[in-house]
């Protein structure tokens, strides 16, 4: 395909993003690709069906027997979810997943509600109001369990709280004031809270006052750039795709690195000291005997590199100067495709998760989603924001905050500590 590959031109996902039909005689760079995938406003993943399970009525944990009734009850609400949406619209390809957010509600909300005001009360109180972003609120429950909480437990903060959030998806902004507007008890909150339909990459105001930033599950479905290297001469390469006459993909990896992917490498070595996991063998012999052997490939393994997550941490120490994150994701995922940091690349058809080997997939249908290695971002953020942090896992963050005795089961396991397993949280310190 070189031929075609000199003649189709480059394009990003900015430039399709106005368009229906996905692009063909096209080559653009991994990034884009798996950006317009997942949030062109038109057939992107995030456009269309996608589901956000929510259990209706909260689990009465301290009810059940164990871990595993939970387990079976949640299996059952999630059918009875699912039938009760065929009901209106039968649909084969819903995509439909579930957050601790939603699992656990209201306590995990809560369980960060408490870590916002306490942190507030410690640092901001009382010369500033608590002013809370959320990026990617989905069903927009975590904002409504925080400001319940908040309500009811510190009426005096409560009245000082602003609650914005940063939607791209404009399905799940309506649905996120819908939410605001169900109950009587959730009008209440509309005073305080702005929903804001755009992606973070648009925003460019300046936010001066101190503030808590959450993104929870956001920075999984962040586009990433791939990047094989030479074993011999160790030169990285970088990854792009053609998409044909038919639709089909090619994949090209080339040595020009263009300036997002550049900066992001070079950031990366600063700020670790160039201690991080790369698919290159350790030792250079090694490298230099596996590039003789006869019929191995002549590049590495795919890396995958967060250059969207690189960018978010530009936005945050732009035009959030003052701000504190709190973001919590999968530091390892199952089912990744191959590859160093690679995603997981699936979909859902008659209500079965079904994963696939590569991103080069038909744009829309299939979520694509990465690990954060905490290590690693950890200290790009801090180069980037100059701002220290911690790392804990999800349990260790849940234990510090949630009052856990509310989500023991009678036997005394506790599936709000013990599920998540493979999830980090980040803050701002
Ligand atoms: C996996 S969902 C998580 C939803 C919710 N935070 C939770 O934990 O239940 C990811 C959310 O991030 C939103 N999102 C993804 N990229 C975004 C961006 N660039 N700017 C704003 N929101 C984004 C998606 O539309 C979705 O609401």
């Amino acid at each position: 395909m070189s031929e075609e590959y000199q003649k189709y031109p480059m394009v990003t996902a900015d430039q399709l993003r106005g368009r229906r039909e996905r692009p063909r005689r096209v080559k653009m760079l991994t990034r884009d690709f798996i950006e317009d995938s997942l949030y062109n406003p038109s057939y992107g993943y995030f456009s269309k069906q996608v589901v956000i399970f929510t259990p209706g009525e909260p689990f009465d944990f301290n009810k059940l027997e164990d871990e595993p009734e939970f387990h079976r009850l949640l299996g059952q609400r999630y059918t009875e979810f699912e039938d009760k949406l065929d009901l209106i619209a039968p649909n084969e390809t819903r995509q439909l997943w579930h957050t601790p957010t939603e699992l656990f509600r209201p306590y995990y909300g809560e369980a960060i509600a408490r870590y916002l005001v306490e942190n507030y009360k410690l640092s901001q109180y009382p010369y500033h109001d608590l002013i809370i972003y959320e990026m990617g609120a989905g069903n927009g429950t975590l904002m409504l369990n925080i400001l319940d909480y908040i309500r009811d437990a510190e009426p005096s903060v409560y009245d000082r709280t602003k609650f914005k959030i940063i939607e791209i998806s404009s399905n799940l902004a309506k649905l996120q004031a819908n939410q605001l507007l169900r109950t009587a008890d959730s009008r209440g909150h509309s005073s305080k809270v702005e929903i804001i339909n755009k992606s973070i990459f648009e925003w460019n105001q300046v936010v001066s006052s101190p503030c808590f930033f959450l993104a929870m599950e956001v920075f999984d479905n962040f586009a990433h750039d791939a990047i094989r290297y030479d074993p011999v001469t160790e030169e990285p390469l970088q990854g792009t795709v053609l998409i044909d006459n038919a639709g089909d993909f090619y994949e090209f990896f080339l040595p020009t690195i263009d300036p997002v992917a550049a900066r992001f490498l070079r950031v990366r070595h600063a700020a670790t000291g160039g201690h991080y996991p790369t698919p290159l063998p350790q030792s250079r012999l090694l490298r230099k005997l596996s590039a003789r052997m006869p019929f191995t490939p002549n590049l590495s393994d795919p890396e995958y590199i967060p250059t969207r997550l690189m960018q978010f941490f530009d936005i945050l120490g732009k035009y959030f100067p003052a701000h504190r994150l709190l973001t919590s994701d999968f530091h390892d995922l199952p089912d990744t495709i191959r590859g160093i940091n690679a995603p997981v690349v699936q979909t859902r058809y008659q209500r079965r998760t079904v994963p696939v080997t590569t991103p080069y997939v038909h744009q829309g249908y299939f979520d694509i989603l990465f690990p954060t290695d905490f290590n690693v971002t950890e200290l790009i953020y801090r180069a980037i924001t100059g701002k220290l942090t911690r790392v804990l896992t999800h349990e260790e963050f849940l234990r510090r905050w949630a009052y856990v005795e509310e989500t023991e089961t009678k036997n005394g396991e506790n599936p709000l500590l013990s599920w998540y397993k493979n999830a980090s949280v980040l803050t701002t310190v």
